[in-house]
């Protein structure tokens, strides 16, 4: 609570006594009897208070509050600046490299529902383990396998999809519990693009399968296909040619025996 100056308290005393015309005679020092307390008696002898020039207690406050620094006023103003670098922050920041093992990363969660997160298989073919290297020992196969899916390659009239030499018996397709593997490719009737075929199937060979880019085994068909420097990726991404115009007769879309050209899709033909 605010305390009164005394001078205050004397001068609207003798305004008061003057307005109700008593002298002053009563000038012993006022004592700072806090105005409220006394209020209640004395408001009916004297009923004028409002005449008094005081400023409200709440304007006194007003006044005497401290207020905002002025030197803070410039941290203030950057306030907005702040804001600003904090959204672009925010952002991720870019991928270093978004080749087609991260790309295949990302595309593989629609296949994970059937092949499992790891590739352990569940209503689709097991896939980890070097399993789908079996199946096929050329990337070209499997592309078109994905691309297509099993029903065409039934239309077709192929006993087998993938190396007819696998180890452990070539597979023939609606042979895992008579599911069909959906087509994946676009122009099948999928919803990928083939970039993102290409992508997905990078990831089940060297993620999933564990095919080591590094080896003499895999080293040219990873430079070739599955590097971040891959020129067929890079074609595919930008849209600048197709699975069908990077390799002649690769005939994506046809699923003919033979069309890539491998010995093992040749084998098929016989
Ligand atoms: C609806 C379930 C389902 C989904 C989704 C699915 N698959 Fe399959 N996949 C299968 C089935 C079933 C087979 C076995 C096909 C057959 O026997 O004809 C299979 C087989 C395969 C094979 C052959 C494996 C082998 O060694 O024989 C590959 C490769 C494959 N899928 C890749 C993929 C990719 C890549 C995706 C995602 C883009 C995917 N699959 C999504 C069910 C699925």
């Amino acid at each position: 609570m605010t305390e009164i100056p005394e001078h205050l308290l004397n001068r609207s005393k003798a305004r008061r006594a003057e307005a109700s015309g008593e002298s002053t005679s009563d000038n012993t020092p006022a004592v700072a009897t806090p105005a409220a307390s006394a209020a209640p008696a004395k408001a009916k002898e004297a009923p004028a208070p409002k005449a008094v020039a005081q400023d409200p207690a709440y304007v006194v406050a007003a006044k005497t509050r401290k207020k905002i620094p002025f030197w803070a006023m410039t941290s203030l103003a950057l306030l907005p600046a702040w804001a600003m670098l904090y959204l672009v922050a925010l952002k991720p920041a870019e991928k270093v490299v978004a080749g087609p093992l991260s790309i295949g990363a990302a595309t593989y969660s629609s296949c994970a529902g059937c092949h499992g997160a790891d590739g352990a298989g569940g209503a689709g073919r097991v896939l980890y383990q070097g399993e789908v290297l079996k199946t096929f020992p050329h990337i070209e196969d499997m592309l078109n396998f994905v691309y297509n899916g099993s029903q065409k390659y039934v239309a077709a009239g192929l006993k087998v999809y993938g190396d007819p030499k696998r180890e452990g018996g070539a597979q023939a397709p609606l042979s895992y519990n008579g599911n069909p593997m959906p087509m994946q490719g676009e122009k099948a009737g999928g919803a990928l693009t083939e970039a993102q075929i290409l992508s997905v199937v990078c990831h089940e060979r060297y993620t999933i399968s564990g095919a080591d880019p590094a080896s003499q085994e895999w080293k040219p068909e990873f430079d070739t296909w599955c590097s971040p420097d891959s020129e067929i990726f890079k074609a595919l991404e930008a849209g600048t040619s197709t699975f069908d115009s990077i390799e002649k007769d690769f005939a994506m879309l046809a699923v003919k025996p033979g069309a890539v050209g491998t010995e093992a899709r040749a084998s098929i033909a016989k």
